[in-house]
C-alpha cells in the first residue's frame, strides 16, 4: 500500500482560479471544521492573491483569515503559496521583510510554505527558505513547469536539486497553465524521486483536462502528494476535483482513505455558497484547449482579451498570439507565470499595435530584461539587450548580485512609516507589503474592536450597546439576544480581548463585494503613477493650417493616459522648444497598467505641446508636434 495524499486547494487556488479571489472568510468558517475531519495532508487556505484581495476587496484583515482558518481547522497542517523574495506581493522585498512575514505566517498559523520563482531563479527563493527553516515550518520547494527549448526534465531536476541544498522538504511541481501532459509528467516524477530523493507533490490546474492524466501517471511514478479541489471549486482554470481521485485510486495500493461521503456533504456546502453568490462553475472551453497550439495560458488569455478590448483592436488577438512566441523567444523563454506573463502579454500587445516591435518597452519590461527579476532562462536577444540598454541608459545588473538584495528597507523605517495606525507586527507588515491598501484598511479600522467570527458553541460574555451586560454560553443564545436587542451590534468580550459581532445584515456588516468582478491581475511593481500638478507644461495653441508641413506629429499608440515627466518630483521631459535626440522621450503613457515612454524617432526640436497630464488619450491623437532639426 502507497496511501496517497491530498492537498486541497478550495480556500485559496480553488477561488483564485474561479471567483476571482472573492471568497470571505464568512463562507469558510461554517465548513472548517468538517474539512478538518477529513485527513487532507494540508489545505492550501492563504497567500497567492488571496492576501491583498482580502485588503483590496473584501475589507478583512488577512492575518485575522488564517487566525480564524486554524482554529475552526485546528488539526489539518495549513499551506500557502508565495512567491518567494516577492512573499505575496509583486515586486521584491527585503531580506527582513521576507524573514519577519514568514516567521509571522508561521506564528500565525501556517505550516506548510510553497515557494516558487517565476524565472526558476534560486536567488529569489533562498532568503524565504531561511526564513521558513529557521520558523520550523515545512519548506516545499517548488518548479514553475512550462515548455521551451532550454526547459529540458533534466533542468527541472536540477532546479529541484538546487532547492534541495535550500534545505527544502518536499518538492512540487507546478503546472499553473495546464501544460503538463501525462508522459511528461511521469518522466519528471520518476527522475525527481530517483535523482533528488524529496517527496514531490503535483500542482496541475485542469484548463484542458490533462491533469487528471498527470496525477495518475505520477502517481505511478512515485508522486506522494496531488492538489484537488472541492468539485464546486474544480475544473477550468482550478484543479481536478478531489472527489474523482479519491473515486479513482480506492480500493488500489494507492486509496487515499478518505471517506467518500464526508467529501460529499463538504461538496453540498460549496455547492450551496457557489449558486448563492452566483459564481460559475468551472469550465473547459475551445480557448482552454488552444493552450496546446500556442502555449498562452488561460489567465494571460482572458487578460489579454480585455486589453485589446480597452484599446479597441479586440480583432488583433490573433496576430498578439502570434508575436507571444516571439517576444518571449527573445527574452530567453521566461515560464508565463505572474509577474512575466503580463510583462511579456504586453510587450506583445505594443508590439502588434504600434506596428513597430520594441519601439515602446515598458519599465517593467526593461527591469527584466537587465536582470532585474532574476536570470532569463536563456540569454536575451542581442539587439533588444542593446536597445534597453540605450534606452535605460542602464547596464544589466551583475548576475553575482541577487536581485532582492538591492532593496534594503527595514522593518524600523516601515514601522515608523504607518505610526499608530499599526496595533502589531501583522499591521506593520501588512503595510509593509501593499502600503497603500493596508493604510486604507487601517485607518477604516483604527480604533475598532477586533472582528471575529463566533461558531456555534463558542462561549462569550455580551457587553451590549445599551450597557446591559449579558451572559451567554452559546452562541445561538447569543445571536437570539442579538435579533430580540434590536442593536445592530454587541461587544464580546473573551478573556482580555474585546470582538464585535455584528447582526446579520446590519449597516457595514459585510462589504459590498462586486458580482463576478473581473480578475484581479496587479500590476507587476508600476511605477508610482505621477501626480497631476498645478503647474502644467507650456501649452502653445497653433491653428492646424499654420502649422508648418514639416512639423511631425507624436501620436498616443494606444488608449491611456499622458504624463509629461516620469514621476511627480521630476521635471518634465520637454517644454516647447527644447531639442530632442532620436530615441529620447517625451512623455509617459499609462497604458494596461504599465508605464510607457514615448519616444522621437529622429533628432527634433519640441514645437507644439497639445495635452496636459492627465489627459485621457484615444488611439492615435496627437500628443505633441516636433520639427526635424
Ligand atoms: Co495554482
Amino acid at each position: 500500500m502507497r496511501p496517497i495524499q491530498i492537498t486541497d486547494t478550495t480556500l485559496r487556488d480553488g477561488h483564485q482560479s474561479l471567483w476571482a479571489t472573492r471568497m470571505e472568510t464568512s463562507d469558510m468558517v461554517p465548513i472548517l471544521p468538517k474539512m478538518d475531519k477529513v485527513g487532507y495532508w494540508a489545505m492550501e487556505a492563504w497567500g497567492g492573491a488571496t492576501f491583498d484581495t482580502c485588503l483590496r476587496f473584501l475589507d478583512e484583515n488577512p492575518w485575522e483569515r488564517l487566525r480564524t482558518i486554524k482554529k475552526h481547522a485546528p488539526n489539518t497542517p495549513l499551506k500557502m503559496l508565495t512567491r518567494g523574495q516577492n512573499l505575496v506581493g509583486y515586486k521584491h522585498y527585503s531580506d527582513e521583510i521576507v524573514h519577519r512575514f514568514t516567521a509571522a505566517s508561521y506564528r500565525n498559523g501556517l505550516e506548510v510554505f510553497r515557494v516558487f520563482d517565476a524565472l526558476n531563479d534560486i536567488r529569489n527563493v533562498k532568503s524565504s527558505a531561511e526564513a521558513i527553516l529557521e520558523a520550523g515550518g515545512h519548506f516545499q520547494g517548488t518548479i514553475s513547469y512550462t515548455i521551451s527549448p532550454v526547459h529540458t526534465i533534466d533542468s527541472f531536476v536540477e532546479y529541484a536539486q538546487q532547492l534541495k541544498e535550500l534545505g527544502a522538504h518536499s518538492i512540487c511541481c507546478k503546472d499553473m497553465a495546464g501544460m503538463m501532459t501525462p508522459y511528461v509528467t511521469e518522466e519528471l516524477v520518476t527522475k525527481l524521486k530517483k535523482e533528488v530523493g524529496l517527496p514531490v507533490q503535483l500542482h496541475c490546474h485542469y484548463i484542458g483536462g490533462m491533469a487528471p492524466m498527470n496525477y495518475l501517471k505520477g502517481i505511478e511514478a512515485g508522486a506522494d502528494t496531488i492538489d484537488t479541489a472541492v468539485v464546486a471549486l474544480a475544473f477550468g482554470n482550478s484543479q481536478p476535483a478531489g472527489e474523482t481521485l479519491v473515486a479513482a485510486l480506492r480500493d488500489t495500493q494507492y486509496d487515499t482513505g478518505l471517506d467518500f461521503d464526508k467529501l460529499i456533504e463538504i461538496a453540498e456546502y460549496w455547492e450551496g455558497v457557489r449558486t448563492a453568490k452566483g459564481y460559475k462553475r468551472g469550465t473547459t472551453s475551445l480557448l482552454s484547449l488552444e493552450v496546446y497550439s500556442h502555449q498562452v495560458p488561460g489567465g494571460m488569455m482572458s487578460n489579454l482579451v480585455s486589453q485589446l478590448e480597452i484599446q479597441n483592436a479586440s480583432e488583433r488577438l490573433p496576430e498578439v498570439l502570434k508575436e507571444i512566441p516571439k517576444v518571449r523567444a527573445e527574452v530567453g523563454y521566461p515560464p508565463l507565470v505572474t509577474p512575466m506573463s503580463q510583462i511579456v502579454g504586453t510587450q506583445s500587445v505594443l508590439n502588434v499595435l504600434t506596428g513597430k516591435r520594441w519601439s515602446i518597452v515598458p519599465q517593467e519590461m526593461r527591469d527584466y530584461v537587465l536582470g532585474y527579476y532574476g536570470l532569463p532562462p536563456a540569454p536575451i536577444n542581442e539587439d533588444v539587450l542593446a536597445k534597453v540598454i540605450k534606452d535605460s541608459g542602464k547596464e544589466p545588473l551583475d548576475p553575482s548580485i541577487a536581485p532582492g538584495s538591492l532593496v534594503t528597507t527595514t522593518y524600523a523605517e516601515v514601522e515608523e512609516e504607518i505610526g499608530d495606525l499599526a496595533k502589531s507586527e501583522e499591521d506593520v507588515l501588512m503595510y509593509a507589503l501593499f502600503p497603500n491598501e493596508a493604510r486604507a484598511y487601517l485607518e477604516r479600522h483604527h480604533g475598532d474592536v477586533e472582528d471575529k467570527i463566533f461558531m456555534t458553541g463558542d462561549e462569550a460574555n455580551v457587553d451590549r450597546e445599551d450597557e446591559e451586560t449579558m451572559d451567554v454560553r452559546h452562541i445561538e443564545t447569543l445571536i437570539k439576544a442579538l435579533d430580540s436587542s434590536g442593536v445592530a451590534e454587541v461587544v464580546i468580550s473573551e478573556g482580555d480581548s474585546q470582538v464585535a459581532l455584528r447582526k446579520a445584515n446590519a449597516p457595514g456588516t459585510a462589504p459590498a463585494v462586486p458580482a463576478a468582478a473581473p480578475v484581479a491581475v496587479p500590476a507587476p511593481t508600476v511605477a508610482p503613477a505621477p501626480v497631476v500638478e498645478a503647474a502644467p507644461a507650456p501649452v502653445t495653441e497653433v491653428a492646424a493650417d499654420e502649422r508648418p508641413a514639416n512639423w511631425i506629429a507624436v501620436t498616443a499608440p494606444m488608449v491611456g493616459t499622458f504624463y509629461d515627466k516620469p514621476s511627480p518630483e521630476s521635471a518634465p521631459f520637454v517644454a516647447v522648444g527644447d531639442t530632442v535626440k532620436a530615441g529620447d522621450a517625451v512623455c509617459i503613457l499609462e497604458a494596461m497598467k504599465l508605464m510607457s515612454e514615448i519616444t522621437v524617432e529622429e533628432d527634433s526640436v519640441v514645437r507644439e505641446i497639445l495635452c496636459e497630464s492627465g489627459d485621457a488619450l484615444g488611439f492615435g491623437d496627437v500628443i505633441m508636434y516636433v520639427e526635424p532639426a
